[in-house]
């Protein structure tokens, strides 16, 4: 929300059950004050019942757009009359846009900001040459493995609590991406160019997926995709042996700038610095 916000300020928001403790309003309200938009970024927290009949009251453009998080990313897309590849391929969608016409278009703005992190906080890194793993299978992971998938990964490898869901991304995605058993997960480690945590584990500060990070060669790079806190106790792992590690704040704020272009037809303004924003808000000293 502006100073200025008026009657015609175009409107979009975020919607996921729980939305409480979302970044999302604090940092598209901080470009849309520092470009002085007239404009307003709203959470939503529709019961996990309602989500279908509160998308479908937005048809016709009551709102222009909305982020879509946890555990609404599947669903968001099966609303959708039409969709963008990464979204498709994924089988998730983090953005709904609504269309004057009273249709709904999905994308999915997840996995370009994953790999738009890499590239800013493990420069070099040369995905084509990099066999992945993915720990978890829900919507984050999905979006992921898409995305990883069309910009060349050699393969991708899910491994999942439950087994069904990884299976699943494979039927969706298919090519490169396969799920594995956990007892295979040792010897893919081994091979790994970069390892990323999609599961919710880690998440206010307990332990994250059992992964040996240390079996991982030298060069390898680990995500998580985790932002509470910060130095999740997998990145902590994956520091302690010695190898680089990207952060699920960059993957977030990577994310938000299509969003935001989507939703308000500019750029966001460089002179903000949202990650320190971020951090600021989650008591995070900066990297
Ligand atoms: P998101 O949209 O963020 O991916 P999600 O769809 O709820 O959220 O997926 C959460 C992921 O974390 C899943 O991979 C889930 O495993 P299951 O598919 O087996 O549920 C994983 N996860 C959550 N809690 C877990 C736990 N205690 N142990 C292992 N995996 C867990």
């Amino acid at each position: 929300m502006s100073a200025t916000t008026t009657g015609a300020a175009i409107v979009a928001g975020v919607c996921g059950q729980p939305i409480r403790h979302s970044m999302s309003p604090a940092i598209h309200n901080a470009w849309i004050a520092a470009a002085g938009l007239d404009a307003a970024y709203v959470p939503f927290a529709p019961g996990e019942e309602n989500f279908e009949a509160f998308v479908e009251g937005l048809r016709g453009g009551a709102i222009r757009g909305l982020n879509v998080t946890i555990p609404f990313k599947e669903q968001a897309l099966a609303c959708a009359n039409n969709c963008s590849d990464l979204a498709r391929v994924a089988g998730a969608a983090n953005l709904l846009i609504f269309e004057a016409d009273g249709t709904i278009r999905a994308d999915n703005t997840d996995g370009p900001g994953l790999i738009q992190a890499i590239a800013a906080q493990a420069p070099g890194f040369d995905l084509a040459l990099s066999p992945v793993v993915i720990i978890g299978a829900g919507g984050a992971a999905r979006g992921a493995a898409a995305a990883l998938a069309l910009a060349g990964a050699p393969r991708i490898s899910i491994v999942n609590r439950t087994v069904a869901r990884a299976e699943a991304i494979v039927r969706s995605i298919g090519g490169v991406v396969e799920a594995v058993s956990d007892g295979e997960l040792d010897a893919l480690l081994g091979q790994a160019g970069l390892v990323i945590n999609a599961t919710s584990l880690g998440l206010g500060g307990g332990p994250g997926p059992a992964a040996r990070l240390e079996l991982t060669p030298k060069n390898a790079v680990v995500v998580d995709m985790v932002y509470k806190p910060l130095h999740t106790e997998f990145l902590r792992r994956a520091e302690a042996a010695g190898r680089r590690t990207v952060d699920g704040l960059e993957m977030l704020l990577r994310q938000a700038i299509p969003s935001f272009e989507a939703f308000f037809g500019v750029k966001p303004p460089i002179s903000v610095d949202v990650r320190a924003l971020a951090l600021a808000r989650l008591g995070e000293a900066a990297r």
